[in-house]
């Protein structure tokens, strides 16, 4: 982890929770814990053949029910619950049951929501989180030294895949290091030799203006952060880039990058230069809230491209059409590729994982392999975290709507913890 990371993680512990009280802080909060769906429905009244005979596999899900990313953690949630569907809501013997905590997006109420699911629900696992600060706080310091199996369902913190790597925490999503890796050879490769970096000031920006760095060969004119999550007006960000005049590289997610695009849409911004990122800023969740102030033309890096044309994509894309009236996006394919991971973990050990020791379960983990929507889905033994092609998506508009379409895939991009 980058010292200025580090730094960064000390200083919102210090603001927020002092590490030492990190423990005892939250014990009675069983008021906030918002208990929400039930696997078992599949959502056709066919909820099973009752043949769940174990005691029901409690999963608590904390992720974002409010606050910047409250659409990711809607559909972080909505695509675990597809994939529930899909196996009636059971697996190993047991029904499968999500409780839900809001993570919100601080520190504080995650921690909340977290003690309250572990220390009063007694959940068998944890599966959610979404910024990377909160992620790599609670697996670190409360999660995996209690052997608490956990599922990191977002959060790209790269620590979680290196310095601060558990048996007990494996991640279905990505590291920050790893969209954008590709995307400074891209670049490259596309003769750009200036590039004004722009994202949010937080680990997932800072980590991947870090990565940017490690393979953009040109130069980088000017570095716009925007403190997170505070910032709801991005003009003097912009006025910068702006200024600066170069092609932009960027991480920005969820309501800021609705907030950053509507408000660049104003002064014309990506009229004159181009908009390159890590691809979450131009998400589903986004294109379908602004479609009108989006950079259309926009090449991002991602593990997903709702434009991959292959069966378990088109498959995904209409079933999660169909149930939520909405497009699918990334977050929903890592909610449903984690619950695919817990079905299948859960079969492997036929239902059985005592508290405390949790290793077959999490060796279970470990082996699942299956095809996604983004393609292969295996886990690298490294970095506990999916070793998984990225896409060079760019992001046109078509007789269908706004798509992000594969441009170019580099497969088997794999995070370089040890
Ligand atoms: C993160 O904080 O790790 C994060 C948040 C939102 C994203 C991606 C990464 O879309």
């Amino acid at each position: 982890m980058s010292d200025q990371l580090e730094r960064y993680l000390d200083f919102r512990f210090g603001e927020e929770v002092h590490r030492r009280d990190f423990l005892r802080l939250g014990l009675t909060t069983a008021g906030m814990l918002a208990l929400a769906a039930c696997g078992g429905d599949n959502g056709a009244g066919t909820t099973s053949d009752n043949s769940a005979a174990g005691p029901d596999f409690k999963v608590g899900m904390v992720v974002p029910q409010s606050k910047t990313y409250a659409a990711l953690g809607q559909s972080l949630h909505d695509g675990f619950l597809l994939y529930l569907d899909k196996v009636g809501g059971k697996a190993g013997g047991r029904k499968i049951v999500v409780m839900q905590g809001d993570e919100e997006d601080n520190l504080p109420a995650a921690q909340k929501a977290t003690q309250a699911l572990v220390e009063q629900q007694n959940v068998d696992m944890i599966c959610g989180y979404v910024a990377s600060p909160i992620a790599d706080a609670l697996c670190t310091q409360y999660l995996a030294p209690q052997k608490i199996p956990t599922l990191v369902m977002n959060a790209g913190v790269n620590a979680l895949s290196r310095a601060h790597k558990s048996p007990y925490v494996y991640r279905t999503s990505f590291t920050n290091w790893q969209p954008t890796h590709p995307m400074g050879d891209y670049l490259n490769n596309q003769g750009v030799k200036k590039i004004t970096l722009a994202y949010a000031k937080y680990g997932a920006g800072i980590e991947t203006a870090a990565s940017f760095k490690e393979t953009f060969k040109g130069q980088i004119v000017a570095e716009v952060a925007t403190d997170w999550p505070s910032t709801v007006d991005f003009s003097s960000a912009i006025s910068k880039i702006s200024a600066a005049g170069a092609d932009v590289y960027s991480f920005y997610s969820g309501q800021d990058a609705i907030n950053f695009f509507k408000q660049a849409k104003q002064v014309g911004l990506f009229d004159k230069i181009k908009f390159y990122g890590s691809g979450f800023a131009v998400e589903q969740d986004v294109l379908q809230a602004i479609p009108d102030a989006v950079p259309v033309g926009a090449v991002t890096g991602l593990h997903w491209a709702y434009g991959l044309d292959v069966k378990e994509n088109n498959d995904f894309k209409t079933a999660f059409q169909k149930k939520y009236n909405r497009q699918a996006d990334v977050f929903a394919v890592q909610g449903y590729d984690t619950a695919h991971v817990v079905v299948d973990a859960l079969n492997a050990v036929k239902g059985k994982l005592d508290k405390g020791s949790p290793d077959p379960f999490m060796q279970a983990i470990a082996a699942v392999t299956f095809k996604s929507p983004r393609g292969d889905f295996k886990f690298d033994s490294n970095s506990h975290n999916p070793d998984q092609s990225i896409y060079v998506r760019e992001l046109k508009k078509t007789s269908s709507g706004l798509v992000n379409t594969v441009l170019q895939t580099v497969p088997h991009v794999v995070d370089p913890g040890q």
